[in-house]
């Protein structure tokens, strides 16, 4: 499948990206057994994927304005035109040589993410959207297969990833309250610790639902436009289109956003 220029762009920046921090991801795991640990090595991995990631994408469309995680902040000539980008979502999980960690990029119109892709370097797993053009997967073996929320529609049947509060963030009561209405209620509760991922696997189905709070505009961007593109429900916790400003997210097909989004309030 022809992807259009937008997207083409996107796909080689975080090509790119993802080649440095897949072979930095192989050294974490030799830097495991060193006295400081690789926190450092894992931080510099960062910055040096959040740098090319930059070039890449302000060399293609010099105008646009640039939001990373690592700190960046450009505003450009064109300001109807924002990337969102976390260079690595999932830095827990890569610092501790867990293979489930994405970059992800997001651009925003306006007030609307148009386009994202997110991309697991270390298992080559690509999820791209365009706004009204449909949401797509691609690995090692599969090239552009059009993705499709799952189709279950009992809460009984659903697995159901989220995020849970960790030592100095989120609200750990709360956080408790939710997880166990929810448990109670669904066929697998799971927490694997990538947003952008949790996201774009509600878009290929492998999920029925995502939800977590306290997050940032960078971890929903990309994840917001290829979930709606693939037929998911995305809203924030109060059922409106907020996500990005809450930093909160729920996301699956009509009948189980439905139901689930009723379990949270009630929790
Ligand atoms: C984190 C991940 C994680 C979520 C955290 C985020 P980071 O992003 O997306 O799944 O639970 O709230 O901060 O720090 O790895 O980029
Ligand atoms: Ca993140
Ligand atoms: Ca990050």
């Amino acid at each position: 499948m022809l992807h259009s220029a937008l997207l083409n762009v996107m796909i080689k920046a975080a090509r790119k990206a993802g080649r440095t921090l897949k072979r930095d991801f192989g050294e974490v795991e030799h830097l495991q057994v060193s006295l400081k640990g690789p926190a450092n090595f894992v931080t510099a991995a960062d910055r040096k994927a959040e740098e090319t990631l930059r070039a890449e994408l302000i060399a293609a469309r010099p105008g646009y304005g640039f939001i990373g995680e690592e700190g960046t902040n450009i505003t450009g000539s064109d300001t109807t035109h924002t990337w969102i980008v976390d260079p690595l979502d999932g830095t827990t999980n890569f610092l501790h040589g867990i293979p489930h960690f994405a970059i992800s990029i997001g651009l925003k119109r306006e007030d609307t993410v148009v386009a994202g892709l997110i991309y697991n370097p270390a298992t080559e797993d690509m999820f791209v959207a365009e706004r009204g053009k449909g949401a797509f997967f691609s690995d090692q073996r599969l090239r552009d297969q059009r993705m499709r929320v799952a189709a279950r529609r009992r809460l009984a049947d659903a697995v159901v990833t989220c995020g849970l509060p960790h030592l100095g963030h989120g609200d750990l009561a709360l956080g408790q309250r939710e997880t166990s209405a929810v448990q109670a209620k669904v066929a697998g509760l799971r927490r694997f610790g990538s947003a952008a991922l949790d996201l774009a696997w509600v878009a290929t189905g492998r999920f029925d639902a995502y939800w977590e709070r306290s997050l940032q505009p960078w971890d929903l961007a990309a994840g917001i436009v290829i979930a709606r593109e693939a037929g998911a429900i995305v809203t924030d916790l109060d059922g409106k289109e907020a996500m990005l400003e809450r930093g909160e997210v729920l996301a699956a097909n009509d009948a189980i956003h439905r139901d689930l989004l009723k379990t949270l309030k009630a929790a």
